[in-house]
């Protein structure tokens, strides 16, 4: 496939996977996808398996990233997670904002670009998960909801951080549902995504953002969703917790 930026796959582990599951889980990764060279292949394992899927994949093409992390970098703050702590574990990536932690853990952009600044100085690409509701979809609230979003947490980053930043367009009502937006509306939504970026720079800094679409991704549907020529990889929930099915994503995207 001919795209303008490199696609980037990651698979959020979210909370599955014991270490040793993990181990297991990854060796069959590395199997699978000993030559691919197209696209930039992240795992993002729950922190307690981090160390050991590290270990695994350190003489591959696989790379790490975590869940969540603090905005502070060392302190009183019981049950957090730094980014040098990450760094340890030579983690390059980290998921920001996911919709199930927006949700459940209340955070906010302002958090969200608090937490985004942390990792770009920590030299970690934070991975930025936006997405409307249902609720939100059907009231034709979705642009106002992508715009306040992205606004909100891509704030008081520079335009080199917003470039090294990938943002993730998860619908809410398609994340492990089954229901997968279609490729008009995927598509729709990236290009209003690019657009709201290059409003709040320039249009250089708006096409090297790389935009991941996030929501039922499968092997069935990976090669049209990653066709769409804003779609700039994946954030995969379920079906990146089997290596045959991830695996498969990757190869139908190439
Ligand atoms: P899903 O989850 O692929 O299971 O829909 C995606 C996500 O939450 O990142």
């Amino acid at each position: 496939m001919d795209k303008e930026r490199k696609l980037i796959i990651a698979g959020n582990w979210k909370m599955n996977k014991t270490v040793a599951e993990a181990h297991s889980l990854v060796s069959g990764l590395k199997r699978e996808l000993t030559n691919i060279k197209e696209v930039d292949v992240v795992v993002c394992p729950p922190f307690t398996a981090l160390g050991e899927v590290s270990k695994a994949i350190i003489d591959s093409n696989i790379r790490l990233g975590a869940q969540n992390m603090s905005e502070h970098n060392f302190g009183a703050y019981t049950g957090e997670i730094a980014a040098g702590m990450l760094k340890e574990f030579l983690v390059r990536y980290v998921i920001l904002g996911h919709s199930e932690r927006r949700q459940y853990q209340n955070e906010t952009d302002e958090l969200i670009s608090k937490k985004a600044l942390t990792a770009h100085v920590a030299t970690i690409k934070p991975i930025v998960c936006v997405g409307e509701t249902l609720q939100e979809r059907e009231g034709n609230h979705t642009q106002k909801v992508l715009e306040t979003q992205i606004k909100g947490s891509l704030a008081g980053l520079s335009k080199a951080q917003v470039e090294e930043t990938i943002i993730a367009y998860e619908p809410v009502w398609a994340i492990g549902t089954g229901k997968t937006a279609t490729a008009s509306q995927a598509q729709e939504a990236h290009a209003f995504i690019r657009k709201q970026i290059a409003k709040l720079h320039n249009e250089t800094v708006a096409r090297k953002v790389r935009i991941q679409y996030g929501g039922s991704v499968k092997p069935s549907n990976a090669r049209e969703l990653m066709s769409l020529p804003d779609v700039d990889g994946a954030l995969v929930g379920g079906a990146s917790l089997e290596d045959r099915s991830f695996a498969d994503i990757i190869k139908n995207s190439i």
